[in-house]
């Protein structure tokens, strides 16, 4: 692991050079950061459960249509993927206010909202990613008006599949962020052109996840806010996905993996 060559270390995950050219790989870390990382700690075995969460949605999406980056998971925290020219937008889906939404409009958590709404981000830390327009991201040319449409119609399509999904198990999707990339793809004419396809991560780092009936969080705010059990709710989340085993609840992740090729 460590002759490979590293391209790049974020907060949450670090991408090394993948075996063949267009691959990387993707290595889930145990970091937990918030507020622009002035708060960190190391929660043991989140990497492993991110790892498997983002496989799984990333899987299910793909089985919709949803162009990803996700190839296959390699082991307990690494993933290899197609390495792609990331759009710097984060793209931000919501069903019910929470978080900055509902602090920057004055509106109580919880509540839910007449229909889903996107945002974007601009991804640079050093600006606390701020929120910014359509027009923004035409006129400084962060992404096409073709590629805006194409990030746009996907989350739509994403939050559709999630909101059933998680729904399906007991849990409401409040909101969640993802992030694009630009593939090169080559046309049969020989020309080489840019397919737009998720990227990243989907995991309980990215969303906001309650329980139907109780309303706890299942998701990073339980580290944000210091609610405690944070890798617990991420284990809940992996074994009502039907990722880990019942019985392994309590000592999951390490021992409690079921086969993927069921
Ligand atoms: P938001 O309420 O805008 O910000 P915060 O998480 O700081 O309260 O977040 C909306 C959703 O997007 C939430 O599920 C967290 C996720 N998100 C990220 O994963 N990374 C980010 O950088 C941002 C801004 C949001």
């Amino acid at each position: 692991m460590s002759r490979r060559k590293q391209i790049y270390e974020g907060k949450a995950k670090i991408l090394y050079e993948g075996p063949e050219p267009g691959t990387l790989v993707q290595y889930f870390k145990d970091d937990a950061t918030a507020f622009n990382a002035q708060k960190k700690a190391v929660l043991d075995g989140k990497g492993v459960l991110n790892n498997r969460i983002s496989e799984f949605v990333m899987m299910r999406l793909a089985e919709i249509g949803i162009p990803t980056h996700f190839i296959k998971r390699l082991n307990m925290r690494e993933q290899l993927i197609k390495k792609v020219e990331i759009i710097p937008l984060e793209v931000i889906c919501r069903n019910v206010a929470a978080g900055t939404m509902a602090k920057r409009l004055g509106m109580e958590e919880g509540t839910k909202l007449p229909r889903s709404v996107v945002e974007f981000c601009l991804k640079r830390d050093d600006l606390g990613d701020p929120l910014i327009s359509e027009d923004h991201i035409h006129t400084f040319g962060w992404a096409t008006p073709g590629e805006l449409d194409e990030m746009i119609a996907m989350t739509l399509r994403i939050n559709d599949y999630l909101q059933g999904m998680f729904g399906g198990i007991g849990i409401k999707l409040i909101d969640f962020k993802i992030e694009f990339g630009r593939l090169d793809v080559q046309m049969d004419n020989g020309v080489t052109a840019h397919q737009v396809i998720l990227a990243d991560e989907i995991s309980p780092d990215s969303c906001r996840l309650w329980d139907r009936e109780t309303d706890r969080k299942l998701d990073k705010d339980r580290f944000r806010r210091d609610l405690g059990e944070v890798t617990e709710a991420y284990t809940e989340v992996a074994t009502r996905l039907g990722i880990l085993k019942e019985a392994n609840n309590k000592s999951a992740p390490k021992l409690s993996v079921v086969s993927n090729d069921d």
